[in-house]
């Protein structure tokens, strides 16, 4: 069935040049943009988005590389869209990813992998509001 992920183009991948082929590769893939926008987190906004992470060894890290720099965020919708994009996305660790996937042609490494997808509807939901409000939605 057709739902809704939401994906940020990381720091790393902004910085490097890579957000206008990312974007056209996600739109090629055949997903819709809902809400797009171009915003920088300052730390407390990446701890608050990340809070579920907040007892994780890369916690500091995670949350000082979100922040450092401009960031894409975005809400897509397309069929069975957490499932596919995680996929589209590919690994978490750049070296795990598979061939052709963003994170393996874009990804620095575990930590700057290029690329975020929600992992589940509930997670996608909190996610896009943390960003969108319900006005800046595109149906
Ligand atoms: P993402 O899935 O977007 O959200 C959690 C992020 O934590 C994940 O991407 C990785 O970039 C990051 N991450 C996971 N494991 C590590 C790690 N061991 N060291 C640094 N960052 C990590």
């Amino acid at each position: 069935r057709t739902n809704r992920t939401f994906t940020m183009i990381k720091p790393d991948a902004v910085k490097n040049g890579y957000t206008g082929e990312i974007l056209d590769k996600i739109i090629k893939a055949g997903y819709k943009v809902i809400a797009l926008k171009y915003t920088k987190l300052t730390k407390q906004e990446a701890e608050g988005f990340y809070a579920v992470h907040s007892d994780k060894p890369f916690f500091e890290e995670l949350t000082n590389f979100m922040s450092s720099g401009p960031i894409y965020a975005a809400i897509l919708e397309k069929e069975d869209a957490i499932k596919s994009f995680r996929a589209f996305i590919g690994a978490t660790n750049p070296v795990d990813a598979a061939e052709g996937s963003i994170r393996k042609l874009y990804a620095t490494s575990l930590g700057e992998n290029a690329i975020h997808g929600s992992d589940s509807d509930e997670n996608a939901l909190i996610e896009g509001s943390y960003f969108f409000s319900k006005l800046e939605e595109v149906e």
